[in-house]
């Protein structure tokens, strides 16, 4: 008895699991169409302006088991349409740019594209996280056409500064570090850091734009 509700168990799994590699799939193929959006971008405004403002990319799905894994976290079931439902992260894109006027133009052109909707915009640089976290986080759709069906896949595209990047790492190793219990001290000197990181940001902005002032002469 107990080994038949085994095999009806890994049967099932099986199954899930089946049906799971297809469903990431169109994911995948969001993360591609994006991709080639991004790239666009960066070699037109490259040509156009003579500028690149996009540092680095760098894309990721989630696999099946930080799947699971955030599903459970989150209490939720375990099938595919909840999974869609509630895990919007499945795409993930990390843009970094130099400055953060960039980051925004960027945004905005991503976002005036009629191909893409978009779904959630989270700015924590205009309202950083209580820890001194910044990032803007787009939740963007985008139609992937497949043999039978077209999909809107959504993709999580985080824009931040070099700056900001270096910042979220650190922490992000910390915070892992200590198993999510940051002694005081170390929590207090992270948010004074982000401090520091912004007034870095705001600095190189105003020298930047300086300099352009000062091409714009003859
Ligand atoms: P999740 O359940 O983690 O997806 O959180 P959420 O749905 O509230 O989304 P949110 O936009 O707050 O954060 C999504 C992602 O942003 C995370 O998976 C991280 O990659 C990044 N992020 C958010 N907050 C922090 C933070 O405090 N530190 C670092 N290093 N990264 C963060
Ligand atoms: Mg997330």
């Amino acid at each position: 008895m107990t080994l038949k509700v085994t095999i009806n168990n890994l049967d099932k799994m099986k199954h899930l699991k089946n049906e799971l590699t297809r469903f990431l799939m169109a994911y995948k193929f969001g993360l591609d169409e994006m991709n080639t959006k991004i790239n666009i971008l960066k070699e037109e405004f490259q040509y156009v302006h003579d500028y690149n403002p996009i540092e680095h990319v760098k894309s990721r799905l989630k696999s099946p088991d930080s799947i699971f894994l955030k599903a459970q976290r989150k209490d939720i079931d375990l099938s595919i349409e909840s999974i869609r439902d509630n895990i919007k992260d499945i795409a993930g894109i990390r843009i970094t740019c130099s400055f953060i006027s960039d980051i925004y133009e960027l945004a905005t052109m991503l976002q005036k594209q009629k191909d893409i909707t978009v779904v959630e915009v989270k700015d924590y640089i205009k309202n950083p996280k209580a820890n001194g976290y910044k990032s803007l986080h787009l939740l963007l759709e985008i139609p992937v056409f497949l043999s039978d069906r077209v999909e809107n896949v959504p993709v999580e595209v985080q824009i931040r500064t070099v700056a900001m990047d270096f910042w979220a790492s650190l922490e992000h190793k910390i915070y892992y570090k200590f198993k999510k219990e940051v002694p005081n001290h170390l929590l207090a000197e992270l948010k004074e850091a982000a401090g520091v990181v912004s007034h870095l940001d705001h600095k190189m902005e105003n020298l930047n734009k300086e300099m352009d002032r000062y091409k714009e002469l003859p």
